[in-house]
């Protein structure tokens, strides 16, 4: 059966350019609700860490680089179905190819850049959510 969470981060580019409170926003209005919610930079080795499933990649290191450039927003969300029912909200990891009015559509600049990150498997939401937030952080 599906999870009931999931976990995001606004990257940093959408922070630094105010987009940070519209995307929270269309995630509220989706039906997600905020479980943990903190604003965080990141070292490159966090930054490493939690991006080591794509350690092998081409653009590990540049990711890396670029997600421990500025502070980002990350959030535990809860709704039913939350891992897939917030990759429809956010849309295809590259915006070019994101559905219009999608978050990534809206406010992404390119595959990187790509305005959020959503766990994609329970799994991995468990994962992630447990990288960022201790028991007292979560609600
Ligand atoms: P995210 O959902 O955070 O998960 C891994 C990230 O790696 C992804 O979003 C993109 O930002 C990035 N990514 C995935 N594929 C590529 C690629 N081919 N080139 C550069 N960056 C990528």
């Amino acid at each position: 059966m599906a999870g009931k969470i999931t976990l995001t981060i606004i990257k940093p580019t959408a922070f630094r350019n105010n987009n940070a409170g519209a995307i929270l926003k269309m995630i509220n209005e989706a039906g997600f609700k905020f479980k943990a919610l903190k604003l965080v930079k990141l070292t490159s080795g966090q930054a490493g860490l939690f991006y080591s499933v794509h350690k092998d990649k081409p653009f590990y290191e540049s990711l890396v680089q670029f997600m421990s450039s500025g502070p980002v927003i990350t959030a535990l969300l809860e709704k039913d179905n939350a891992v897939n029912d917030f990759r429809t909200l956010i849309g295809a990891t590259n915006p070019e190819k994101a559905e219009k009015g999608t978050v990534r559509y809206l406010y992404g600049t390119d595959l990187q850049q790509n305005a959020v990150h959503g766990s994609d498997s329970d799994e991995n939401a468990i994962i992630e959510s447990d990288f960022f937030f201790s028991k007292i952080e979560r609600f």
